[in-house]
């Protein structure tokens, strides 16, 4: 099969490599669509934990069931089906356990044409979406979900700020919130951003390289009750000052940066709570794919890429010139 296979001190690259074999319990998926996450970026610069060569990235994707091992129900061949990446969580909801792994490192992922995986991690792929769409949606769907609901606790009229509406998680983060009744300010890197996220729901936002970002936030929105911030860096240490009492800031990636110092008094002040997160549970999972069925929600697609064109797709996330979620085509 063709696959985008990562060796050391090469580029990701296109090879010819053997289809998986299945033991009892798995499936064979043919892959019709891939997306990718900035952790596939991470990986193909060495910046990641535990990576291991040679490597086929790709935690998300969409197909059709080719084959199923010993002991999986046969019903399952030639169904349409996405894949739950976040794999053995664990019997605690409230972290991931020891055993806890992301598909696409350091099990082979998506970036091929046919992934094998545990008949568990299936799921049926929602009947509006195009595989593109569906293949968007599983780490940073997930991920948005997690963060929005279990951790930063969100409900129908709460004031949410997502930060970096142009990421995966956030461009997910919105349409979560928009379709759980909450009202969503954004920050963003450019004004054509901002006007997408507003396309997407979002009431207002701001561009987080404007040194004065926080003061326009707090005169649009006044305080918020949930942020989502993904990105960290120098921007955190307003985050306080714009915050409603009792406030949850929930994070879950550095990709600008680490904590910064910031304004203690004013955090413990205000009662805030700062907030981990990491992928989520299949009960999550679950529930995130019910609320795109509820809401016939479409996640973001910002641009297909051939799977051929992997590492174009790569450079695209490195400058983050993108809204949404990028996408391989593979078959
Ligand atoms: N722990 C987990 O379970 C988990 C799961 C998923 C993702 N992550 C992490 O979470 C982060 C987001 O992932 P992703 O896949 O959604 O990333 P992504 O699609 O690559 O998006 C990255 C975004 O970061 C934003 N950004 C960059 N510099 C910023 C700054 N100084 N201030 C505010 N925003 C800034 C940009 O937003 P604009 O386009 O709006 O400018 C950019 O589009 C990554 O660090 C990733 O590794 C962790």
């Amino acid at each position: 099969m063709k696959a985008i296979v990562l060796e050391a001190n090469e580029k990701n690259t296109l090879k010819e490599v053997e289809k998986p074999v299945l033991q009892a319990g798995e499936v064979l998926v043919q892959i019709k669509a891939a997306a990718l996450n900035r952790r596939d970026y991470w990986i193909t610069i060495g910046k990641y934990a535990g990576i291991k060569y040679p490597t086929i990235l790709g935690s998300d994707g969409s197909g059709i069931v080719s084959e199923v091992g010993q002991g999986v129900d046969a019903a399952w061949i030639g169904k349409e089906v996405i894949l739950n990446p976040s794999h053995d969580y664990g019997d605690n909801p409230d972290f991931q356990g020891k055993d806890f792994k992301i598909l696409g490192l350091p099990e082979d992922g998506t970036f091929a044409e046919y992934v094998k995986t545990k008949a568990e991690y299936l799921y049926t792929k929602p009947a509006h979406l195009s595989w593109e769409q569906a293949a968007a949606i599983p780490l940073a769907g997930l991920t948005a979900y997690r963060a929005l609901f279990t951790k930063g606790r969100l409900k129908a009229g709460d004031k949410v700020l997502i930060v970096g509406a142009g990421s995966g998680t956030g461009s997910f983060a919105i349409q979560w919130a928009v379709a759980a009744g909450a009202t969503v300010y954004v920050t963003s890197s450019s004004a054509e951003k901002i006007a997408l996220a507003k396309g997407l729901g979002a009431t207002a936002g701001v561009n987080y390289k404007d040194a004065d970002w926080a003061e326009q936030l707090h005169a649009l929105a006044s305080g918020f009750d949930v942020v989502i911030d993904s990105a960290l860096g120098e921007g955190f240490a307003k985050l306080p000052d714009i915050c409603n009492p009792g406030a949850r800031i929930v994070t879950f990636g550095g990709t600008a940066g680490d904590f910064p110092a910031f304004n203690a008094r004013k955090f413990f002040y205000k009662q805030l709570q700062l907030l981990g997160s990491m992928m989520g549970t299949a009960d999550e999972f679950k529930a995130m794919l019910d609320m795109v069925d509820t809401h016939q929600i479409v996640p973001v697609v910002d641009e297909v890429f051939p799977l051929e064109h992997a590492n174009e797709a790569i450079t695209k996330m490195e400058k983050s010139s993108q809204f949404g979620k990028i996408v391989l085509k593979v078959s």
